[in-house]
């Protein structure tokens, strides 16, 4: 059976823990560097679904605009500090923060969002079509740039 709409999401979700792992593990500054690239596009790959399909289905499902909002701000968190990346003079704790405030994030959507989504029944399977269309959509434009 194809992933529904919240397995893809979570696919995305233990990607990006396992390169938080990797990042922690590895010793070059380059492959360091290189993960932490991977860390930021994932991140900003799959807030961009989210944000563009599987939120504003789930707000218009259920009516939560307070998770809703509340999820948005924990984004924008992350998207301020992924725009610091690239001039971080320390990397590593730029990168900690990230993890801390993603996987907190992670944990309120797996209990929070996630499992008021399923308790509403939204229409996850046809989601999940959209969402992978869009991924793959942007994925290119990007390795065009
Ligand atoms: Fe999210
Ligand atoms: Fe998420």
């Amino acid at each position: 059976m194809a992933q529904d709409a919240i397995a893809l999401l979570e696919t995305d979700h233990h990607r990006v823990e396992e390169l938080f792992r990797e990042y922690k593990s590895a010793g070059d500054p380059e492959a360091k560097l290189n993960l932490a690239q991977v860390i930021c596009m994932e991140l900003t790959l799959h807030t961009m679904v989210e944000e563009e399909i599987f939120y504003p289905a789930f707000a218009q499902a259920t009516g939560d605009q307070q998770m809703l909002e509340h999820a948005l701000k924990e984004h924008q968190e992350v998207k301020d500090l992924i725009a610091k990346v690239p001039h971080s003079e320390n990397i590593d704790g730029t990168i900690e923060a990230i993890k801390t405030h993603v996987l907190h994030h992670v944990e309120e959507e797996r209990r929070g969002m996630f499992a008021k989504a399923r308790a509403s029944g939204m229409e996850l399977a046809t989601l999940a079509g959209r969402m992978q269309t869009r991924r793959a959509e942007v994925f290119e434009t990007i390795q065009e740039a």
